[in-house]
């Protein structure tokens, strides 16, 4: 794969999600050339007047509620980025898992779906290289305050796994590692925590890696997913090819604006988690975004007064 994707055009495509910070860049880069329904319950009435803007058709829907009858059955391709983390397990079982089976029975006749997973369902293991078929673990369960999150990540798979088979529904699950881009991303929370005096929480198995992805290589490399969907249904890590670490990035980050970026090694926050990112080059190439080019780009459009020069 020559690492081009050709993008999407002329398709009837439903993002679920649509208000959060992976999904509302995706959606309005679709909406230029597709028919784009996207679904969220709108908290956010400013997402909702950008979304439109932008050409989004907003349809209001609860991934808890049952069936979602609001969406077009008849959409070619369904990508959902909807995620609970109410922290209630009741709640984010019931909507992460209850809701994707919902939605795939919903959209069975789509030519492909795709479902966004994240690195959270990979055990901690140090500064292990994650392949697909590695032991998964509660990753996240170390923050108190997403506690059910790894746990909801790992089930809503098996849920989308069992509705590819079930529905005969193409399927790709894509394990997410860390989105970023104009609209935000951790590497965002950390500036701002860098301008508010905020130490950054690192693990004391330094250096905390991960694969910072920025919001054009995400819209890029979704067509070539969607063509990867089947049943079984297809897993794969999604990453930018750069392994960067925190410390890195926010030192980089600090070098941008001049503010140091003090750093607190902890046990109490999440371990590296470092992909084996084989796969996705198989399906989608690699990614194009240079990661210090998009911080900086990031910076910018975030608090360009802060750019020095
Ligand atoms: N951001 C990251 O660092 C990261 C890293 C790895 C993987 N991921 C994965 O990427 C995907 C998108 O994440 P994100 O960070 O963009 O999420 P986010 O910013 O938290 O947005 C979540 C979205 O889900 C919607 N939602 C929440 N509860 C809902 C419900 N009950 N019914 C319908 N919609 C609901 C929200 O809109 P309303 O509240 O208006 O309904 C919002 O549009 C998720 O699958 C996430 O696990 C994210």
């Amino acid at each position: 794969m020559d690492g081009a994707p050709q993008p999407l055009q002329g398709a009837k495509v439903v993002v679920t999600g649509v208000t959060g910070q992976v999904a509302e860049p995706l959606a309005c880069a679709l909406a230029r050339d597709n028919e784009v329904y996207g679904a969220a319950r709108f908290h956010d009435p400013d997402a909702r007047r950008r979304l439109e803007s932008a050409g989004v058709r907003c349809v209001a829907f609860d991934l808890s509620a049952g069936e979602p009858s609001e969406l077009p059955a008849d959409a070619d391709y369904v990508l959902n980025f909807a995620v609970a983390k109410t922290n209630d397990w009741d709640v984010d079982l019931q909507a992460n898992c209850g809701g994707v089976a919902w939605l795939m029975e919903h959209h069975r006749e789509a030519r492909a779906f795709l479902h966004c997973s994240s690195t959270a369902v990979y055990k901690p293991m140090g500064h292990h290289v994650f392949a697909e078929t590695d032991p998964l673990g509660d990753n996240h369960g170390v923050w108190r305050f997403l506690r059910t999150y790894s746990i909801c990540k790992i089930a809503a798979e098996a849920t989308a796994r069992w509705a590819a088979r079930r529905f005969e529904l193409p399927t790709t699950i894509v394990r997410l590692s860390v989105p970023y881009g104009d609209g935000g991303g951790w590497p965002a929370v950390h500036l701002h925590m860098m301008i508010n005096g905020s130490a950054i929480p690192v693990h004391v198995d330094a250096p905390s890696v991960y694969h910072p992805l920025h919001e054009r290589d995400i819209a890029r490399m979704v067509p070539a997913f969607l063509d990867a969907a089947s049943v079984p249904a297809t897993v794969v890590n999604w990453g930018g090819d750069a392994a960067v670490s925190i410390e890195e990035w926010c030192t980089y980050l600090g070098e941008l604006t001049g503010i140091e970026a003090r750093f607190e090694p902890t046990e109490h926050t999440i371990d590296s988690v470092q992909l084996d990112l084989t796969r996705m080059h198989e399906i989608a190439g690699r990614s194009a975004v240079d990661w210090k080019d998009g911080m900086r780009q990031m910076v910018a459009a975030r608090h360009g007064e802060l750019l020095k020069g």
